[in-house]
């Protein structure tokens, strides 16, 4: 069983900065540093050192060839990605000493992927083999319909949250990997609403679906018709929490890849995103399997 993630691939623009740009203002950096980054490329590059089976699917610009280069050290396999004549993908991000971030992405390449470049790919897919789309790349309604025809399990990660999101399939859905406020969109609730009441009305609007709602400090929920799990956030110095999500997402379903079960795939990607965060940019802060398992064996988390 393998992953064929339809995801973006972004040159990441990272700025240190003692306090997010307000409107009208202007702001030094103290430092940029320039890293591969995508939600696509974070989530295949984290499933693969996971250990799954990985086929990354998407598009760059001229500029771009280092971005397959990173995934293909990893074992993605990046010989179907499209290499276009248009500008990569990118991010501005600014980073604050607390860690946190605020991004702005320009799609570029991620958004002109063809409908024949769809069924290429798809074409090398097998029935129960997943699926994973984040909301960076053009058409993601398009290849869920294109990949529940042929069988697929389809994971979605709602982010950034689609203006369009009333109009995805989104009854086809396997798997939610929301946060917060992607929860509380997509179950048409306020942000403030609690978290129970969140994952009931989310389990009411999508009765096929699992849903894993991570909670950043506060841990993740699974909830899957009555079946409810939770799992803890590893504590650990926040140096930057970019791409951490997206740690989470790709080991969770390297975890189900794999076999393994649910307690365990929240136990391991809980604890990769954990070391993601004690480390600066998206890509290079992902964790291998092996250093994934010796932080678990170190807090004695998992026997
Ligand atoms: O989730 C983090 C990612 O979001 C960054 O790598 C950036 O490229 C944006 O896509």
């Amino acid at each position: 069983m393998k992953i064929i993630n339809f995801g973006s691939l972004n040159i990441d623009r990272v700025y240190s900065v003692a306090a997010f740009v307000s409107p009208g203002e202007t702001i030094h950096a103290d430092s940029l540093r320039i890293y591969p980054g995508g939600k696509g490329l974070n989530q295949s590059l984290a499933a693969a050192r996971a250990g799954a089976d990985v086929l990354h699917a998407g598009a760059v610009g001229p500029e771009g060839a280092f971005l397959l280069a990173e995934l293909a050290a990893s074992g993605v396999d990046v010989s179907h990605i499209s290499r276009l004549d248009v500008e990569t993908g990118h991010a501005v991000i600014q980073v604050n000493p607390a860690g946190q971030n605020c991004i702005i992405v320009f799609g570029g390449a991620n958004r002109h992927l063809s409908a024949s470049y769809m069924d290429e790919v798809l074409a090398l897919s097998c029935p129960g083999d997943y699926l994973l789309l984040q909301n960076e790349t053009n058409a993601v309604g398009n290849i869920m319909q294109k990949a529940h025809e042929r069988g697929l399990q389809i994971v979605f990660n709602p982010s950034p949250f689609p203006q369009n999101a009333k109009e995805l399939p989104l009854e086809l859905v396997s798997f939610f990997m929301v946060n917060e406020t992607e929860g509380a969109l997509l179950a048409g609730l306020d942000t403030s609403a609690p978290k129970e009441a969140l994952l009931g009305a989310l389990a009411g609007r999508y009765p096929q679906a699992a849903f894993v709602l991570t909670l950043g400090s506060g841990g993740v929920e699974y909830r899957k018709g009555e079946q409810r799990l939770f799992h803890r956030a590893y504590s650990v110095e926040a140096v930057d929490t970019t791409a951490a999500g997206d740690t989470f997402c790709g080991y969770f379903l390297s975890g189900l890849c794999g076999g393994r079960p649910i307690e365990r795939c929240l136990a391991e990607a809980s604890a990769a995103a954990a070391i993601a965060v004690s480390r600066s940019g998206a890509a290079p802060s992902i964790p291998d399997y092996r250093e994934t398992v010796s932080f678990l064996e170190a807090r004695r988390a998992w026997r």
